[in-house]
């Protein structure tokens, strides 16, 4: 995708990679609309950064991602890229189903469902466009397993294959798919990793993802230098180091 010039539509841009993405892309040169479900966030961003669009959104309910998208695309008929950056990660422990299923269950929905959900009500808009690509977002866990973290692994997997089967299919249209595999960066997606040492600072993650975008338009795959060590561990031959590193080095996050 270009740097600028384009409409770009971040549902799960109310905190984290998303809003600190939104604001890059707007200082580029985009005209940026996010999305989320906390309407006080949404409010206070409206308020406060009137530069944004602000559509609120519930990506794990179909009416509210049919909603959103109808909104949005009446709003901004030129929208050409649509990032699905929403989602959660919760901690489980497999030895008690009792105490996981229901957030497992709403991780799958989360970040599996959403983004197949959210690409449905969009690929038809985008494919009208000249030049459009949606952004899906895994993870360096999608590669490698955090043993506290099984079902939100699993999820990050399934979005990478997704991206690499519906880039597969919908290459004869006008729409290109991105994924960006982020490692552990400084957010509120689990308790205290705001604060974690082993996580990267969220301002030096977003700039090296726009660095990226910037020189590598074409990439399937966005990879920050600190998630490499992840992505790669299997084909390069250390896959059980990584995993045991990683494991003892941040047991909770990510
Ligand atoms: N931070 C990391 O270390 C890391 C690493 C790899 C991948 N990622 C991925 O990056 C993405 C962003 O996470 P983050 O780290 O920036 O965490 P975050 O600050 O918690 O952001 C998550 C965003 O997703 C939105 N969201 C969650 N559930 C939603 C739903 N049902 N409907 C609509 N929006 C929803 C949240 O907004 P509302 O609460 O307002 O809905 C928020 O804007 C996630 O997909 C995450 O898995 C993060």
């Amino acid at each position: 995708m270009n740097i600028s010039g384009n409409t770009i539509f971040i549902p799960g841009a109310t905190s984290g990679i998303g809003l600190a993405l939104a604001e890059q892309f707007h200082a580029a040169g985009n005209t940026v609309i996010v999305g989320g479900r906390r309407t006080d966030r949404l409010e206070k961003i409206a308020a406060e950064q009137p530069e944004f669009g602000t559509v609120q959104i519930d990506t794990t309910d179909p009416g509210s991602i049919t909603r959103a998208a109808d909104e949005v695309i009446a709003k901004y008929p030129d929208l050409n890229v649509v990032i699905a950056m929403a989602g959660i990660m919760k901690v489980e422990d497999w030895h008690h189903p009792g105490s996981f299923l229901e957030s497992a269950e709403a991780v799958v929905t989360t970040n599996v469902l959403g983004p197949i959900r959210l690409i449905a009500a969009f690929v038809e808009h985008l494919a009208e466009q000249p030049a459009s690509t949606i952004v899906t977002v895994s993870s360096g866990l999608a590669f490698t397993p955090l043993q506290a973290t099984p079902s939100y692994n699993a999820s990050k997997a399934a979005i990478h294959m997704l991206s690499e089967s519906i880039r597969l299919q919908l290459a004869d249209t006008s729409i290109r798919i991105m994924e960006l595999v982020p490692p552990s960066v400084r957010t509120a997606l689990l308790p205290g990793q705001e604060d974690s040492d082993f996580a990267m600072p969220l301002d030096e993650f977003v700039s090296e993802v726009m660095t990226l975008v910037r020189t590598q338009p074409d990439a399937h795959e966005i990879q920050v230098e600190g998630v490499k060590f992840l992505r790669y561990a299997e084909r390069n031959g250390n896959y059980g180091e990584v995993i045991e590193t990683l494991n003892s080095a941040d047991p909770h996050g990510n």
